[in-house]
């Protein structure tokens, strides 16, 4: 492990997430402004859906005296995650199934100030998403925030939707042509690695290429977090494509 450039595929797997979202930063930046203005620069924050951890390391670039825990269930982006904080005292790792109903419990802490999730939600369906903040909600202290960065498609635009699909698939080919990797590009990568194989093979035995779920409206999460027990709901920021939807509880 202690030859894997850890920074690297970090970085590779930024530029392949932000070829599917090119204002990435943008939203971690709200988000992470969203965070100082309700609970503060020291927060303790569950990275749901992890991935490499990377709202965790714009968390604590950006708050080094927060705290953070990563959940997910992908075994190679979790050893990412592992690799890169690896000695920092200010992070951990839990390795869960979201759609476990009892995945709380390998959690180290009982509460969070605030729960964020970036581009993973839509891999669950409604009727699991719904379970899962009520969930949230029991997680986040009284005056704690959730914050959900995420595509969510409003079914009451179609002709915008498509026309906004159709120039963000446009821009997508063209930089495809110029050698961008994909989601599928990456993970050949990945497999291809030495100390990521043996993750990677497991992951595909677990989702297959990723798994499938729902993209409701910014509406629909909005009131869903409001009948799981959060006070306010409303997105904060919007993108042609992306809303990032903040709670308060
Ligand atoms: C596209 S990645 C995003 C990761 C990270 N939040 C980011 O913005 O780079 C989606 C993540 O959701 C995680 N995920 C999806 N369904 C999950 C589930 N049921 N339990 C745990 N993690 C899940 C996947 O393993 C993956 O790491």
């Amino acid at each position: 492990m202690a030859d894997t450039d850890w920074a690297d595929w970090q970085r590779s797997w930024d530029r392949q997430q932000e070829w599917y979202m090119p204002d990435r930063e943008e939203r971690f930046r709200v988000m992470l402004d969203m965070v100082e203005a309700l609970v503060g620069p020291k927060p303790r924050v569950l990275d749901l859906a992890c991935g490499t951890g990377s709202i965790t390391d714009r968390l604590l670039r950006r708050f080094p005296e927060a705290v953070s825990t990563g959940v997910d269930l992908d075994p190679a982006l979790l050893a990412i995650a592992r690799g890169t904080f690896e000695g920092d005292g200010r992070v951990s790792f839990v390795t869960a199934d979201l759609k476990d109903p009892a995945w709380t419990a390998a959690l180290p802490y009982d509460t969070y100030d605030a729960v964020l999730t970036a581009t993973a939600l839509h891999w669950l369906h409604s009727g699991p998403l719904t379970t899962l903040y009520g969930q949230v909600a029991g997680l986040v202290r009284e005056g704690g925030v959730f914050m959900n960065a995420d595509h969510m498609i409003d079914t009451a635009t179609p002709r915008i939707n498509a026309a906004e699909r159709a120039q963000r698939h446009a821009r997508m080919d063209r930089e495809k042509a110029e050698g961008v990797l994909d989601w599928a590009d990456w993970w050949a990568l990945a497999a291809k690695d030495p100390v990521l194989a043996e993750p990677t093979a497991r992951r595909y035995e677990i989702y297959g290429e990723h798994a499938d779920g729902d993209m409701p409206a910014p509406g629909w999460h909005a009131d869903t977090l409001r009948a799981a027990g959060f006070g306010e709901a409303r997105p904060v920021w919007c993108s042609p494509s992306d809303t990032l939807l903040l709670a308060v509880k």
